[in-house]
């Protein structure tokens, strides 16, 4: 059976608080371990939730992973503001990394995206690198893709199945990752007919409201 990963991004979404709430109802849900296999649900939330989080996949028992949204370039040291490999080890063991949003608001370039996924590596946290097309620079190291086209992301209007698997292939052939995954306007209407996909091993719905 093919490996899933189902990757929520909470992007600049929800305070401590509303992060109880949410794992508060998400621990009524019935979790099928049988139907997991297989399967990897992979949460990335603000750096401001992550230990909550985790302490709640914790006393709940969720067979959820958490993920980060960003990684610093540097290691530890004088860069202010910054949150680095070694302090998101303690709490996630995957990162977003080249996110059309970050790419596009904070000029992300893919020699600096290149330094985040090398610390993300350097501390054991595994990659989970954006690509608006198959053309995009994917950093050595990489086994997991996602394609996200950038007309398709928080618009409603996602790409087509046919089309994904066409650009998810490309990845795959070209640099050979383990995976590749598509994000953009996935519901739980649409995602089976991603996942269905051959060359298509997840997605990465966002949103979190
Ligand atoms: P969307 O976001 O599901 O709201 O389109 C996807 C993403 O930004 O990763």
């Amino acid at each position: 059976m093919k490996k899933l990963f189902i990757i929520g991004n909470w992007k600049s979404y929800k305070t401590a608080a509303e992060t109880n709430d949410w794992f508060q109802q998400i621990s009524n849900f019935q979790f099928q371990i049988a139907n997991l296999q297989d399967k990897e649900i992979i949460l990335c939330v603000p750096f401001t939730v992550l230990s909550t989080a985790k302490s709640l996949i914790q006393q709940y028992e969720l067979p959820i992973r958490l993920g980060a949204q960003d990684i610093s370039p540097f290691d530890e040291g004088k860069y202010t503001g910054e949150i680095n490999g070694k302090q998101i080890k303690e709490f996630a063991e995957y990162v977003i990394i080249g996110h059309s949003e970050r790419r596009r608001y904070f000029s992300e370039t893919d020699e600096l995206l290149a330094k985040k996924v090398a610390m993300a590596k350097q501390y054991g946290i595994v990659p989970l690198f954006c690509v608006e097309g198959s053309d995009v620079p994917v950093p050595s190291g990489v086994d997991i893709v996602i394609y996200e086209p950038i007309t398709a992301i928080g618009t409603g209007n996602p790409d087509t199945p046919d089309d994904a698997e066409k650009v998810c292939k490309a990845i795959l052939e070209k640099d050979h990752n383990s995976f590749s995954l598509y994000g953009g306007s996935v519901t739980s209407e649409n995602v089976r007919s991603f996942t269905s996909m051959p060359s298509i091993s997840g997605v990465l719905p966002g949103g979190g409201r």
